[in-house]
């Protein structure tokens, strides 16, 4: 079935591959889910010459014939989880149930193994709120031994539904509970004065969110990892909302949460990290720093409509703040990892 398949390392001088690459991710991702959005095209040609530093990414396409048909990127982590390669497997809808995800995700295996990375790791869509299936990553993950080790629930904010009153009643309500505290934000390069802190917050994060029964280290992230991460992703064209939240008495940041919109993009932003540091927990900074963010993004960016996050479905704490504020569930998404030792 699958003997004329070609799997070759992408070549960022190539625009024909580059262009390929774009519209796999783009074709494989509409036809699961219509309603996320599509890849920025600024985005995509920067990062594929200049990607995150966390990682030595490689991206490979599966020819059949001369026409691109799958794309495969194994990002392999250079500062911690040594021993694992993450993967992204995407295969266009005419030429699924061919062989072809098999052989990529064989050709990944390899790669890493010869790389002596011996856990393999990917993130998919597998139902949709009520559990009915959405895409073929299940039946796939079975087929190739990987289990879900821990499940995911994105949530959607659609802001046609936003309801400001309850967001500044929910804000007055928390204030009272965090005094000492006050906020401070940013855009896309952290201020030098909380980069140490910030680094603190963002290298707990792992050991503080549920993570089911996922093996992965918490990353180790200092306050120079922490910098070129940030002047890297500022590349991307992206404009980040950051808040943060500092303990008065000390000084210290304590709290952050961080916003996206892509640069081409401006109808939808992705909610990501939120963290309140574990002894200043229960003063409602959680909410306090979303709910002070999502005002500035909505300032800032009156296009955007939609808000989609993801969450551990057992993380309680940040569920009920996201709910509170309008976030409702859409999709449930598993993280896989197998043993290829
Ligand atoms: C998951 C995906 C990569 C599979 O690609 P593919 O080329 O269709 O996979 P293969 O043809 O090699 O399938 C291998 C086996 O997986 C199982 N499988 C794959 N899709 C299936 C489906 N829709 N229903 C039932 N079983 C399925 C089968 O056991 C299949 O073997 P078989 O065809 O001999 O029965 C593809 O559907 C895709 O791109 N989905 C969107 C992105 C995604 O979910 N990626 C995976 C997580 S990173």
């Amino acid at each position: 079935m699958s003997q004329d398949l070609r799997i070759v390392e992408l070549d960022v001088d190539d625009p024909t591959a580059v262009d390929a690459a774009y519209t796999i991710g783009n074709e494989a991702i509409a036809a699961d889910l219509p309603d996320l959005p599509p890849v920025c095209r600024y985005e995509h040609d920067v990062r594929i010459r200049l990607p995150m530093p966390g990682a030595d990414r490689h991206t490979f396409l599966a020819y059949r014939g001369e026409e691109p048909v799958g794309l495969l990127q194994v990002d392999l982590p250079v500062h911690d989880n040594l021993d694992k390669a993450i993967l992204e497997l995407l295969v266009l809808k005419q030429h699924r149930r061919q062989g072809v995800g098999r052989a990529l995700y064989r050709h990944a295996v390899d790669f890493g193994l010869a790389r002596g990375r011996t856990s393999v790791m990917g993130f998919s869509v597998i139902t949709d709120r009520d559990g009915a299936p959405v895409g073929s990553a299940a039946p796939f993950a079975a087929a190739i031994g990987h289990e879900n080790k821990l499940l995911d629930v994105r949530r959607r904010f659609d802001l046609s539904t936003a309801d400001d009153a309850e967001l500044d009643r929910l804000l007055a309500e928390s204030w009272p509970k965090a005094a000492g505290y006050t906020t401070v934000q940013w855009g896309n390069l952290p201020p030098e004065d909380l980069i140490e802190d910030l680094a603190l917050l963002d290298s707990s994060f792992l050991d503080e969110a549920p993570n089911g029964e996922l093996d992965y280290e918490p990353e180790k992230i200092d306050a120079d990892r922490l910098r070129r991460a940030s002047e890297v992703r500022a590349q991307y064209g992206a404009r980040r909302y950051e808040t943060g939240v500092i303990h008065e008495a000390t000084g210290q940041l304590v709290a952050w949460t961080a916003m996206r919109v892509a640069k081409t993009i401006d109808w939808h932003a992705w909610q990501l990290v939120t963290l309140v540091h574990p002894e200043h927990r229960g003063h409602r900074l959680g909410m306090i720093t979303k709910a002070v963010n999502l005002r500035t993004l909505r300032a800032q960016e009156p296009a955007v409509q939609m808000i989609d996050t993801f969450n551990a479905e057992v993380n309680a704490h940040m569920i009920a703040i996201n709910e509170a504020m309008g976030f409702r569930a859409v999709d449930r998404w598993a993280n896989w990892q197998a043993s290829v030792a």
